[in-house]
């Protein structure tokens, strides 16, 4: 884990709400894992006091570039997604655990809700550079096609890619998780692994279709953070039975679990 002040290089307004900035952080892009994330300060000031947990989309160890893709929510990713090239923010990371890659031979869906796809392209491109081979089927759903940001850099490293819109603007009509359930109705023969970042209802549901189908799921949970490196427990989500521990911290537990790790009746939304 390394505290360290990157500098933005380039800023690109992907979409009305959402914002793709690209900083200089060789130490992280050599570093980090699919799936971790870096906790930011957001404003040099006492306010926001504190840092906001953003996943490392995509990383570049060649020229020590990684890219954030930030999606205004309030007013700490406000702050974020309006640094101009030049400006520095003090981070800490990588953090938490990444996504296991599937093995070679498997059937992998990445299934992103909305902002949640940020972390599935890091792995996307992780798993298509692993050693064997893998069909890497993704599904991105979102209310309306303007907000499915960055899908290219998502199709374009996978085998199918699958736009799902609620209002059927674009790709198929209805929620990403039903999408999936039908595409687990065509049969398989080997492995198959789901990865899922989004929403909690969009994760709820993808765990339940991955325990009724019997497919290894992982979900990356997004939660409200304090410290972002375990000590605080202000991100516990409850824990599965039986576990030693009855919540486990998504910033140091996670912010990647097995589905089956995971109580979901007792989950807050
Ligand atoms: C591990 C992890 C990775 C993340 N990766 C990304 C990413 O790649 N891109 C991105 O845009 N966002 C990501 N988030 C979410 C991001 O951290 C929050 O949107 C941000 O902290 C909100 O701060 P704010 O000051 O803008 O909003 P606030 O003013 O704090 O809150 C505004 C609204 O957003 C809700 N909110 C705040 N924090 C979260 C959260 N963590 N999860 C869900 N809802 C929240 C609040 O309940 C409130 O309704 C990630 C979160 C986690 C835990
Ligand atoms: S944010 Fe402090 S324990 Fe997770």
């Amino acid at each position: 884990m390394f505290n360290l002040t990157p500098t933005v290089v380039s800023r690109e307004q992907v979409t009305p709400v959402h914002v793709r900035l690209r900083l200089s952080a060789p130490e992280i892009a050599l570093a980090a894992l699919p799936g971790q994330f870096l906790h930011l300060r957001v404003s040099a000031a006492c306010d926001p006091l504190l840092r906001r947990p953003f996943s490392i989309m995509l990383t570049e160890p060649a020229t020590g570039l990684i890219d954030l893709l930030v999606q205004v929510v309030g007013r700490g990713s406000e702050a974020v997604a309006a640094a101009m090239p030049g400006q520095s923010f003090d981070i800490i990371g990588p953090l938490g655990h990444g996504f296991p890659l599937a093995p070679s031979g498997s059937q992998v869906f990445l299934v992103a809700g909305g902002v949640g796809v940020a972390p599935l392209i890091g792995l996307a491109e992780a798993l298509a550079e692993a050693p064997g081979e893998r069909e890497i089927f993704s599904l991105f759903g979102a209310r309306t096609e303007s907000l499915l940001c960055c899908w290219l850099e998502l199709a374009e490293r996978c085998v199918e890619f699958t736009a799902v819109t609620e209002d059927g603007s674009i790709g198929e009509t209805g929620l990403v998780s039903e999408a999936l359930a039908r595409r687990l109705q065509a049969p398989f023969p080997g492995k198959r692994v789901i990865y899922a970042c989004g929403p909690m209802p969009m994760l709820t549901a993808i765990a339940a279709i991955g325990r009724e189908a019997d497919v290894e799921t992982y979900v990356s949970l997004e939660r409200w953070m304090g410290c972002g490196v375990g000590a605080c427990l202000g991100c516990v989500v409850p824990a599965a039975a039986p576990s030693v521990e009855r919540y486990l911290r998504v910033c140091k537990d996670g912010p990647v679990f097995p589905a089956t790790a995971l109580d979901w009746e007792a989950m807050p939304r």
